[in-house]
C-alpha cells in the first residue's frame, strides 16, 4: 500500500491536552483508546465500553492506578524488544548492521471513513534511530463492534533486516483478574473447550502444524474480565487470528495485573529477512468485546461474519447428499447414477461426490495412492465427471466433487513426475500423515498446478455446482526445493495458498466451496473468505455434535457449519436430522436402505428445513440451556423482526428421570408480541404432547419460559415459533 496515496486524513495533535494525542478507535459499545505522551511513546489507555464524551479519554490515564511500570512502555501500542522493553515484544528484530534494538515512536496518524459503518485508524511509528518504520492498522465496524487489526512493517537501511517476531496486534487489558476459554482437539475432537483463570506469566495458544494448522488447536479464543461471563452477563473479549497456518497468541499477565494480548503468525522456525522497501504485511487478528455476555459477543460476531468475512454471508446454501460415508471409496457409475436419483427422491439439492474418483496408474482405491493424479478413474468413471453433471441435471439436481489440491501420495504420477514440488528434507527419510505429503505451495508453478485443479474441472464442467476442499495432513520435514531462505517456508505457503484461492474466486466469484480439513483441521476467517462453509468435524455422531457445534457457534455463523446426518452415534434418524438442521444440512447416509418411516420422515425434515433455513442462516442465535450445564441443551434462532423463530431442544444425558424439568426461558422476543409454538419434525405416527392452540406474550416467554418435554422417550424437540397477530 502507498501511503502517499491513499486519500487517509492525516492527524498529528488530534484532541491534545497535557501534550497528549488521542486516537479512540469506537464502535457502537466499544473502544480501545491509544495515546502518545511527549516523548512520542503509544501506548493503550484503554480497551473497555465506550464512553459518551470522547474529550474524556484524555483523562483516563490519570485515573487509573499509579503504579511503577520501570519501562514506561508495558502498555505499548506495539511492543519493540532491545530498548526499554521488559516484557514479551509484539517485534523483534535485527538491523541491517547487526544491532537488535527497536524503540517505535508516534510519528503521525489518520482515519479514513470507509464507509457509513467501517473505518480504519492508521498510526504511524518510527525508530528514531533506525530507518525503520511500523503502521498498525486498526479497522473498526462500528454497528458489529468488531475491530481488525494488523501491521505493516518496513524499513530503508542498508542491507535486509531480520524480522525475529512481527505480530498482528498487541492489546492490553485491564482487570482484578482474567478468565481464558480457549479449545483444544484432533480428529473427530474438535473444539473441546477448557475455561480457566489466567495465572502471572504467559499463555501461549499456538499451532506449528503449517498445514491443517488448527488440528490440536485453533486460534479463537475468549477472555472474560473480574469473573467468567456467562451467555447473558459480564465483559468478554473474543479474539482470533486471521490466518490459517502457524499461529501464536500470548496472553500475558504482568506484575501490574495488565493482561497483554499479542497475536500474529507463530514466528516459530520463521525468522524473515526483509528488504529495504519491502512491506510486510501480516494477516489481521480479530477482536470483538461485549459488556452483556459470551451469547452478544458471538451475535456481534456473527453479524460481521454475515456481512464482511464469509464468502456470500447473506447468501443461499445448498443441502446436499454426500456419498463418502455410504460408499467409502468403493463406487462406479451404476452406484453413482443411484445415488443421484436417491438426492432427488430425499429432496435435497445436490449430489456432492467425495473422495477415490480419480487416478490410473495408482487408482484412488484407498488413502495409500493417487493423490495428485487428477483425472477420472477409467475404471469407476469410464465417462468421466461431465457425464455425472448431466445425469444429475436430468434427475433434477446439482452436482459438487471433493478435492484435495494441495496434497500428494508418494505413489501417484505426481510424484514421480515432480518429486521437487513435495514438501520434504532432501536427505531425510519421509514420514507421512494419512499416507500423504504436502505440496510446495511457496513454488508459483505449484501454485498453477493446484489452480489447475480447479480450474480444469470448471472449464470441462461449467455446470459443477460445489466444490468440498480437504486438506488432511500437516507438514512434517518442512523444506521447499524453491525457496532460498527456508525460514520464510511457512509464510510462503500460506501466501502462496491464498494467491491460488484469490486466483480461483476471481474467475469463479459464487460457486459454494466447503472447506475441510480432515474435520475441522483449518476453520479461520482468513480461509472463510474463499470458502461459503466449513466441515465442523469428521465426528457426525449428533451427541457429540450438541457440543461441537455449540463451540463453533461463539465463533462462526450457523449457515457456514456444515452438518450432515450420517451413521455415527446410536441415536434415531429423527435426533441426527434434528442436530444437523442446525446449521447448513446435509446427508451422508444409504438413502435405499432407510426404512420406509426414516426415509418419510427424511422428506418431511427437508421441507421443513427448506421453509426455516433463512432463519437458521440469516438470524441471531440465542443460547437458552447450555449441554454442559445442564441435562437439556436449547438453542434458539430468531429472525431479524422477532417474529419468526426455531428452537431446538435435546436431552443431552441418559440418566434415569433425566429430562426437562424446568420452563426453557427465551431470549430475544418482543415481550409485547403474542407467539404460537408448534412441535415440527414429528417422526411418523407420533403426535406432540405440547398443546399448540395456546399463544403467550413474549413477555411471558422470556420470564417464565416454555416446557418442550424433552425427556428420554422425546430425545429431541424441535419447535417452531410464529408470532400470532
Ligand atoms: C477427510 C474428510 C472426509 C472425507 C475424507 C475423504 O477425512 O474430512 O469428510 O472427505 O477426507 O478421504
Amino acid at each position: 500500500m502507498n501511503l502517499l496515496l491513499t486519500p487517509f486524513l492525516v492527524l498529528t495533535g488530534l484532541l491534545t491536552a497535557n501534550a497528549q494525542t488521542i486516537m479512540p478507535v469506537e464502535t457502537r459499545n466499544t473502544a480501545m483508546v491509544l495515546e502518545v505522551d511527549q516523548k512520542r511513546d503509544c501506548r493503550i489507555a484503554y480497551l473497555g465500553e465506550r464512553l459518551e464524551n470522547k474529550t474524556e479519554y484524555q483523562r483516563i490515564s490519570s485515573a487509573k492506578e499509579l503504579a511503577n511500570d520501570y519501562s514506561g512502555v508495558l502498555n505499548s501500542v506495539y511492543t519493540a524488544s532491545g530498548s526499554r522493553n521488559l516484557v514479551e515484544p509484539a517485534i523483534t528484530v535485527t538491523h541491517a548492521d547487526g544491532n537488535n534494538s527497536l524503540d517505535l515512536r508516534y510519528v503521525s496518524h489518520d482515519l479514513k471513513k470507509l464507509d457509513e459503518n467501517v473505518s480504519e485508524l492508521r498510526v504511524h511509528l518510527k525508530d528514531p534511530v533506525y530507518n525503520f518504520e511500523v503502521t498498525l492498522h486498526y479497522k473498526s465496524y462500528y454497528n458489529e463492534d468488531v475491530v481488525e487489526q494488523w501491521s505493516v512493517i518496513r524499513h530503508h537501511e542498508r542491507g535486509n533486516v531480520i524480522l525475529h517476531k512481527y505480530a498482528s496486534a498487541n492489546l492490553v487489558m485491564k482487570a482484578e483478574s482474567y478468565w481464558l476459554r480457549q479449545y483444544y482437539g484432533d480428529w473427530a475432537k474438535e473444539m473441546q473447550a477448557e475455561e480457566t483463570q489466567l495465572t502471572h506469566g504467559i499463555k501461549t495458544l499456538d499451532s506449528k502444524l503449517g498445514t491443517r494448522a488448527n488440528l490440536f488447536q485453533p486460534s479463537v479464543f475468549m477472555v472474560s474480565m473480574n469473573k467468567p461471563a456467562s451467555e447473558d452477563e459480564g465483559n468478554v473479549l473474543y479474539g482470533a487470528l486471521e490466518y490459517s497456518g502457524n499461529f501464536r497468541i500470548d496472553l500475558e499477565l504482568d506484575h501490574l495485573n495488565n493482561l497483554r494480548i499479542i497475536a500474529g503468525i507463530n514466528n516459530y522456525a520463521s525468522p524473515y529477512s526483509l528488504k529495504a522497501g519491502e512491506a510486510f504485511v501480516t494477516p489481521a487478528f480479530l477482536y470483538t468485546l461485549s459488556g452483556k455476555g459470551k451469547g452478544e459477543a458471538s451475535r456481534q460476531l456473527h453479524r460481521w461474519a454475515r456481512n464482511y468475512k464469509l464468502l456470500n454471508g447473506n447468501g443461499d446454501r445448498l443441502t446436499l447428499l454426500n456419498n463418502w460415508e455410504a460408499t467409502y471409496f468403493d463406487f462406479n457409475e451404476n452406484k453413482l447414477s443411484e445415488l443421484l436419483k436417491d438426492t432427488k427422491k430425499l429432496g435435497v439439492d445436490l449430489f456432492l461426490l467425495d473422495d477415490g474418483w480419480f487416478a490410473n496408474k495408482y487408482p484412488r482405491n484407498d488413502d495409500r495412492a493417487g493423490l495428485g493424479d487428477w483425472k477420472e478413474n477409467k475404471t469407476k468413471l469410464p465417462n468421466g465427471i461431465s457425464s455425472l453433471v448431466k445425469e444429475a441435471k436430468n434427475n433434477g439436481v446439482k452436482f459438487g466433487i471433493w478435492i484435495e489440491p494441495e496434497m500428494v501420495n508418494p505413489k501417484s504420477e505426481l510424484y514421480e513426475k515432480h518429486p521437487n514440488w513435495v514438501v520434504k528434507q532432501p536427505v531425510r527419510e519421509e514420514y507421512y500423515f494419512r499416507n500423504q505429503l504436502v505440496l510446495d505451495l511457496a513454488n508459483p508453478t505449484v501454485q498453477d498446478f493446484v489452480y489447475g485443479v480447479v480450474d480444469d474441472l470448471f472449464t470441462k464442467n461449467p455446470e459443477l455446482a460445489y466444490i468440498k476442499w480437504d486438506c488432511n495432513a500437516v507438514i512434517y520435514n518442512a523444506h521447499s526445493s524453491y525457496l532460498k531462505n527456508q525460514s520464510h517456508f511457512y509464510i510462503e505457503y500460506m501466501r502462496g495458498l491464498y494467491r491460488v484461492l484469490e486466483r480461483i474466486r476471481a474467475k469463479y466469484p459464487k460457486v459454494p466451496m466447503m472447506l475441510c480439513s480432515g474435520g475441522g483441521g483449518r476453520v479461520d476467517y482468513a480461509a472463510l473468505q474463499y470458502f461459503t462453509e466449513y466441515w465442523p468435524s469428521d465426528n457426525t455422531d449428533p451427541l457429540e455434535r450438541i457440543f461441537m457445534q455449540w463451540e463453533y457457534s461463539y465463533f462462526f455463523p450457523a449457515l457456514s457449519s456444515t452438518n450432515h446426518v450420517t451413521d455415527w452415534g446410536k441415536q434415531p434418524i429423527k435426533f441426527r436430522t434434528d442436530v444437523a438442521m442446525m446449521g447448513k444440512l446435509g446427508f451422508d447416509i444409504v438413502v435405499s436402505k432407510l426404512p420406509e418411516n426414516d426415509l418419510k420422515f427424511c422428506q418431511e425434515a427437508i421441507s421443513n428445513y427448506n421453509d426455516l433455513k433463512s432463519i437458521i442462516w440469516h438470524g441471531d442465535q440465542f443460547r437458552l440451556s447450555h449441554p454442559k450445564e445442564s441435562s437439556v441443551a436449547s438453542m434458539l434462532y430468531l429472525d431479524e423482526r422477532k417474529a419468526e423463530g426455531v428452537l431446538f431442544n435435546y436431552l443431552v444425558n441418559n440418566r434415569y428421570g433425566e429430562r426437562s424439568r424446568l420452563p426453557v426461558k427465551l431470549k430475544g422476543l418482543d415481550p409485547k408480541k403474542k407467539y404460537r409454538l408448534t412441535e415440527i419434525n414429528l417422526y411418523p405416527g407420533t403426535t406432540s404432547t405440547l398443546s399448540t392452540d395456546i399463544s403467550y406474550s413474549g413477555d411471558f416467554l422470556m420470564k417464565i419460559g416454555f416446557n418442550p418435554d424433552v425427556n428420554s422417550g422425546r430425545t429431541s424437540v424441535i419447535l417452531k415459533i410464529s408470532e400470532v397477530k
